[in-house]
């Protein structure tokens, strides 16, 4: 793979946030140089003949969890196994989480984070920092990270005991960050009254998977995007809201944002596609949807999709946070069986790094939802200009990283978990028809996925160091 080949994606529609046409890309020293129609080189170049092809910019995920240890539990996908996933679903950057801690700072977080990356990540990525402890130093640490180290973005979970962060830490982050370019990202939900609301349930001996659904109510959600979102005007800081699941929190962004409090949010294919009608049954299968914020109603469904489409959200991740259903599937310990007698101990998180782009393709853009143009700016464009990475990432402009998905919006395929690049041994989506394909992917100009075949290679991905958030 030599970076200064020269590489000619021929008769490709291209498609961008804002535009659509047939054109040639022309790619050098893995950057997009030109853009023009009957670009010739000599025969000896690659050349790719994409007619009748999409061209999108690469799937940029800004919410992923690869080798996360959370409690005794690690996410089944490492660098090398989820990456190559990702690439496989059209997404070339991911925004993973490093965890910084009372033992680890913030520095040390970030160096382990790239060492368990550098050398096995496929495809480019970089990391928010979760900041689980704020005393004075973490804080001056914060400065120092934005400034010297390119993270600029950092999540803070309002949820779990183990990491929870108090409000007065989140506003004393808060005005650090806003001060500096920075961002904070938010798990809204209430906490301790979930964890309450748990503990009276397995009391209870209500202990089967479904029971995560019904202890974690929407208006718990809800609560705690209103209460960050004080925060944030309060401190004239912006926040970008994780995983909004629920018509009830969604609301609260809605009328925040109308009132021009800086305020972005996310949500997930998931919460597009399920609802809390899996958790009625007993069987422990139900474990695979074990997430947090948990499925919400079937009639949300419809108003996320919709607030997608008039821009109340901005962004579609993946969250991605994969355990296994068997215990010791392809070695891996400590995972969803973990919970076989008591959902509180069933690790939280499901699958998605894979599917991103075809699910919300089939469900959102040949549904007649989406256009292709808002389908690129939620699943490439806008995640790359909130999280400092645009126009680096995120489009197909000339000067950009050559990060390009060939996308046959014609072909069938089905989905499921045998033939599928991921480690976790189930898909939420197993058996799901989709129109539409992604046949070759582009990293930086290199050709890294090919058809069916992964063709990259697991130290050509690179820690992005990112700039000023927000440029939206
Ligand atoms: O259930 C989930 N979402 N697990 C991953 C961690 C998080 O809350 O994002
Ligand atoms: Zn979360
Ligand atoms: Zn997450």
């Amino acid at each position: 793979m030599s970076n200064s080949s020269i590489t000619l994606i021929k008769n490709s529609r291209i498609i961008t946030d804002k535009s659509d046409f047939v054109s040639d890309i022309l790619i050098q020293n893995e950057k997009i140089i030109s853009i023009e129609k009957g670009i010739n080189v000599e025969e000896n170049f690659n050349v790719h003949n994409a007619e009748g092809l999409l061209a999108l910019p690469g799937g940029v995920d800004c919410h992923t969890h690869l080798e996360n240890k959370f409690g005794q539990s690690i996410t089944c996908d490492t660098f090398d196994t989820g990456t190559r996933a990702a690439a496989f679903g059209g997404t070339t950057t991911i925004i993973d989480f490093a965890f910084q801690n009372k033992s680890r700072s913030a520095q040390q977080a970030i160096e382990y984070s790239i060492g368990l990356a550098e050398n096995k990540a496929g495809i480019d990525y970089s990391f928010h920092l979760v900041l689980s402890h704020i005393d004075q130093q973490s804080l001056i640490d914060l400065k120092n990270v934005i400034n010297n180290l390119g993270i600029s973005s950092f999540k803070m979970f309002m949820a779990y005991p183990a990491i929870m962060a108090n409000d007065a830490a989140i506003y004393q982050s808060l005005k650090v960050t806003g001060e500096n370019g920075g961002l904070i990202c938010i798990h809204a939900e209430n906490g301790p009254v979930i964890d309450q609301i748990v503990k009276e349930n397995i009391k209870k001996g209500l202990t089967s998977p479904g029971h995560h659904g019904f202890s974690r109510p929407a208006i718990m959600e809800a609560e705690a995007t209103n209460r960050v979102i004080k925060l944030s005007e309060l401190t004239n800081a912006p926040i970008y809201i994780v995983h909004v699941s629920c018509k009830e929190s969604l609301y609260e962004v809605i009328a925040a944002r109308k009132k021009k409090i800086k305020v972005y949010a996310e949500t997930c294919p998931h919460y597009l596609f399920f609802d809390d009608s899996v958790y009625k049954s007993d069987d422990f299968d139900v474990a695979k949807y074990v997430i947090s914020p948990p499925l919400r109603k079937k009639e949300d469904q419809e108003i996320l999709w919709q607030a997608l489409v008039k821009d109340d959200l901005q962004v579609i991740s993946t969250d991605h946070c994969p355990y296994t259903m068997k215990e010791g599937h392809l070695g891996k310990t400590n995972q969803k069986p973990l919970g076989l007698n008591d959902f509180s101990k069933i690790p939280n998180g499901a699958p998605g790094i894979e599917t991103r782009l075809p699910v919300i393709f089939e469900g959102g853009v040949n549904k007649g939802i989406l256009s292709l143009n808002r389908f690129v700016e939620l699943v490439s464009t806008t995640p790359a200009k909130i999280f400092g990475l645009f126009p680096q990432k995120g489009t197909i402009a000339v000067g950009s990283d050559a990060d390009i998905v060939l996308f046959d919006p014609k072909e069938k395929n089905t989905i499921s978990a045998s033939n599928h690049q991921s480690n976790v041994d189930y898909s939420l989506y197993e058996g799901m028809e989709i129109n539409g394909k992604v046949k070759k992917v582009f990293l930086r100009g290199s050709l890294i996925v090919d058809k069916d075949q992964w063709v990259g290679s697991y130290n050509y991905g690179k820690f992005l160091k990112r700039g000023e958030t927000c440029k939206v």
